[in-house]
């Protein structure tokens, strides 16, 4: 069987006696919409964390793309191609739309452009930064200034910025966040037209969009995953029901 893009085994996080994950494996297979789900606070986003290098693992292995990536550093992971969609790289206000896509082109880039000449350099990392706009369709915002795009452009962005790493697995966290109903649509039709050409992995506390999106769903509760399978095997699982969608559903 081929190996999954992403294999993580037995993953463990303690902030002093609080075990916030605490022995998570799941893996993620290429092209797969894997999405984690769970009740606040149960460890999705220290999990994210751990995954894309911002935070050290207590123990526990993760393999990427048949590499064991567990101690390398987040700037590491980035270049083998996995990028989280905020902090990676976060939006400069001040910049336009396409500084911004062009920053993270090079980041990932600047030394494979080293021997390029300056013109042809930076026609590059425009046309690279340009050709990730264009696949979140932000491409006539380019030259805008990011602070003034709306909150829903600017998750646009964020993820054009990950795309601009040269990401092949994406790791989201709540890109519906504080987004309204129509921009919430352009995201899930993004994230659908995404999957097509990336892995993803994402958090998400909206349930129609998660049941529309994924291949597969997690359920992390008080850091432990008590459930994956595809949304129909989780949405009927008894203990899932029992421990968080049923909950939802009451409320
Ligand atoms: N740096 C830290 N130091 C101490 N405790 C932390 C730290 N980061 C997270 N925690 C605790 O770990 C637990 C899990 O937090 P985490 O942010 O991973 O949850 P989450 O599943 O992403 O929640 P939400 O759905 O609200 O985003 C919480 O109890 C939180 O207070
Ligand atoms: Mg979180």
């Amino acid at each position: 069987m081929r190996e999954p893009l992403l294999a993580v085994t037995d993953l463990r996080k303690s902030f002093g006696a609080l075990a916030v994950t605490d022995g998570v494996s799941f893996d993620v297979h290429g092209n797969e919409l894997h999405a984690i789900i769970g009740p606040n606070g149960a460890g999705k986003t220290t999990l994210i964390h751990q995954l894309s290098g911002n935070l050290a693992s207590d123990s526990g292995k993760v393999r990427f793309a048949g590499e064991d990536i567990t101690k390398l550093s987040m700037v590491e992971r980035v270049r083998r191609g996995l990028a989280r969609s905020f902090q990676i790289t976060s939006i400069l206000d001040g910049f336009t739309v396409i500084e911004n896509a062009a920053m993270a082109v090079q980041a990932r880039s600047g030394s494979s452009f080293r021997f390029l000449r300056p013109a042809s350099k930076e026609r590059r990392l425009n046309d690279e930064a340009m050709a990730a706009l264009a696949r979140v369709k932000l491409d006539d915002r380019a030259h805008r200034r990011a602070g003034s795009l709306s909150h829903g452009e600017k998750r646009q962005l964020e993820i054009a910025i990950a795309l601009a790493t040269g990401a092949k697995l994406l790791l989201l966290d709540e890109p519906l966040a504080g987004t309204g109903h129509e921009e919430s649509a352009v995201l899930v039709a993004l994230m659908q037209e995404l999957k097509q050409t990336h892995t993803i992995v994402l958090i998400e506390h909206d349930m129609d969009a998660v049941f529309a999106l994924a291949d597969r769903v997690s359920v992390l509760v008080y850091g432990r995953l008590i459930a994956t399978g595809t949304p129909e095997e989780v949405r009927t699982h008894p203990e899932v029901r029992a421990a968080y969608l049923g909950e939802e559903e009451a409320a």
